[in-house]
């Protein structure tokens, strides 16, 4: 297999989500970390559900619809102004550091992002982040008005960049992600950043499981829905290795 375009998942794999930490526990001193979590639960929760019932609206409104869905059932009023700032976070999350490395290492290859961010988002974050410079496009699943794991996302890959499936790498650190891209029939390489060792050290620290213990149980293990990524990497950096050496 020749590897002719490297497509990336965008939240949770090139930027990281819990930096709107940094937003979330400033606006309200002691919830942030329940509010990160909770709000990034439901965000996926809620692409789920709209998709399955065939009533999409864009991954903008997701995601304020569940940051309101949070502050709602955690008691905490805010004014439009702090709702706002914390909302704009996701246009601003910090890049994960081997991220740009990796991306200009592979460029003999196209690369793209896939994500379920709406079109004004994914750009904002792109160009905000300096990635533009280095991609070739940024997907959005915005164009088949459903989200990821439809295969009716990946398939918008190929008209994209004229690529077929079979030379295609999909990268993803979200387990859901990936067995959506392996069912759609793309090679996959998942970016487990948190082994299940960790995972189990981790829940067995403490008879009190924070939020952010919990996002982890629920969302950085393998899924167990029959798909297997092709490659299990700790992070982006062993990327260009895996390229060249096909
Ligand atoms: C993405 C996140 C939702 O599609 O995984 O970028």
């Amino acid at each position: 297999m020749r590897i002719k375009a490297v497509v990336f998942d965008a939240y949770g794999t090139l930027y990281d989500v819990q930096s709107v930490a940094a937003v979330t526990e400033q606006a309200f001193p002691g919830h942030g970390d329940m509010i990160t979590q909770l709000w990034r639960i439901k965000q996926l929760e809620y692409s789920w559900l709209r998709s399955l019932m065939g009533r999409y609206e864009d991954f903008a409104t997701v995601t304020r619809d569940s940051l309101a869905y949070t502050l709602r059932v955690l008691g905490l009023a805010s004014d439009p102004a702090t709702f706002d700032r914390i909302i704009d976070k996701y246009l601003h999350l910090e890049l994960y550091s081997d991220a740009s490395s990796a991306l200009t290492a592979m460029k003999g290859c196209k690369l793209a992002i896939l994500s379920n961010g709406s079109p004004a988002m994914l750009n904002a974050l792109v160009q905000n982040s300096g990635l533009d410079s280095v991609l070739d496009a940024t997907i959005s699943v915005d164009a088949a008005k459903i989200f990821k794991p439809s295969p009716q996302a990946y398939a918008l890959i190929e008209p994209a960049l004229g690529v077929s499936p079979a030379d295609v790498l999909f990268v993803s650190s979200n387990p859901w992600d990936v067995s959506g891209a392996k069912a759609f029939g793309l090679k996959v390489a998942w970016i487990e950043r948190i082994t299940p060792e960790a995972m189990a050290a981790t829940c067995a620290a403490s008879d009190l499981v924070p939020p952010l213990t919990m996002f982890k149980a629920l969302r950085t293990q393998m899924d167990q829905l029959g798909f297997a990524p092709d490659y299990r990497i700790a992070a982006l950096s062993e990327l260009p290795g895996i390229v060249a050496s096909k």
